[in-house]
């Protein structure tokens, strides 16, 4: 594996190696004996948006194993491609550092990156994916019910980055998913058949109930991301019925409640249901640390 830019550019193979060494590494932080494999490691995080997981979870990663990481916001170096070209900031920062952890508007951004830096990219949210959520909420779908296949995971909300990105990983582990979304927030029709192509796991449809019929996890998203924030009055409105709320649970009272965070309670999600006994967001959050840090050890190790 030389870059983590997309789910559907892994082996599934790699994929599943990955959640196992998460699950090793966890125990290994658990119970105090992590070795520091990134010693005099260096990772470049570079951030055109806001975070709070992303950025915490791959700087102490990186600390946890040794190395080091260093944050670039737009402050520093500008958005890419404003200030001077992405190849260029690609060309340098591959002189200085091991690795570079990118969050861009531009997809393309990432996959610039990853072409001209000489050095391991890893994708950490654009517009069109979050790869790394993915595979973190996998790795607690199976903690949670010992197995990741066939289990019923209901999207309920905007078919975006986390949804598209949720939909290739759920494909690869025999996962089925249902996308609830109003008109015009469907997830694309390439990312839907792309997510089929094996096998028939995603169906897109209109109504929230139907979607968690029988789920045993029902995942929800804000329904403004990062960069949309002008939408935000005609968005909150299109999304009216999307709301993962008691109503929605009472149809599936045992599914586990996720989300990526940050949440926006009273919009995509009520604060009974997110502070509920049936959530694991904060078990989400957590294992971000852990997925990444088993990623930077296969990419920088
Ligand atoms: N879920 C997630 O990526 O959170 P941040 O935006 O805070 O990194
Ligand atoms: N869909 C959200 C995810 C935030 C982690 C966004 O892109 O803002």
């Amino acid at each position: 594996m030389r870059h983590f830019l997309a789910i559907q550019e892994c082996t599934n193979q790699e994929l599943r190696d990955l959640l196992t060494l998460s699950v090793e590494l966890k125990r290994d932080q658990r119970q105090g004996t992590l070795r520091q494999t990134l010693k005099g490691k260096v990772l470049a995080m570079v951030f055109e948006k806001a975070s709070l997981r992303t950025r915490m979870s791959f700087q102490v990663a990186m600390s946890e194993l040794g190395g080091h990481a260093i944050n670039l916001k737009p402050d520093d170096i500008g958005i890419l491609g404003q200030r001077e070209p992405v190849q260029d900031i690609a060309r340098v920062l591959g002189r200085y550092v091991d690795g570079i952890m990118a969050r861009t508007f531009l997809h393309q951004s990432v996959l610039d990156l990853a072409r001209y830096a000489g050095v391991p990219v890893i994708n950490a949210l654009t517009d069109w994916s979050h790869p790394c959520q993915a595979m973190a909420d996998l790795l607690t779908v199976q903690e949670h019910f010992g197995r990741l296949a066939g289990i019923n995971l209901a999207f309920i909300g905007d078919g975006n980055n986390v949804a598209r990105s949720l939909a290739f990983a759920c494909s690869r582990f025999d996962m089925h998913m249902t996308v609830a979304s109003p008109a015009g927030y469907e997830l694309d029709v390439e990312s839907i058949q792309a997510a089929n192509q094996e096998r028939e796991c995603l169906v897109q449809m209109r109504d929230p109930v139907e979607a968690v019929q029988g789920a045993d996890v029902i995942y929800t998203d804000t329904w403004v991301s990062m960069g949309q924030e002008a939408e935000t009055e005609a968005r909150v409105r299109s999304f009216e019925g999307y709301q993962v709320n008691a109503d929605l649970l009472s149809h599936a009272p045992r599914a586990r409640i996720m989300h990526c965070l940050p949440a926006h309670r009273g919009h995509e999600i009520t604060d009974e249901v997110f502070e509920s006994a049936n959530s694991v967001i904060f078990d989400q959050a957590e294992n971000r640390l852990h997925f990444q840090r088993a990623l930077l050890q296969v990419l920088l190790g």
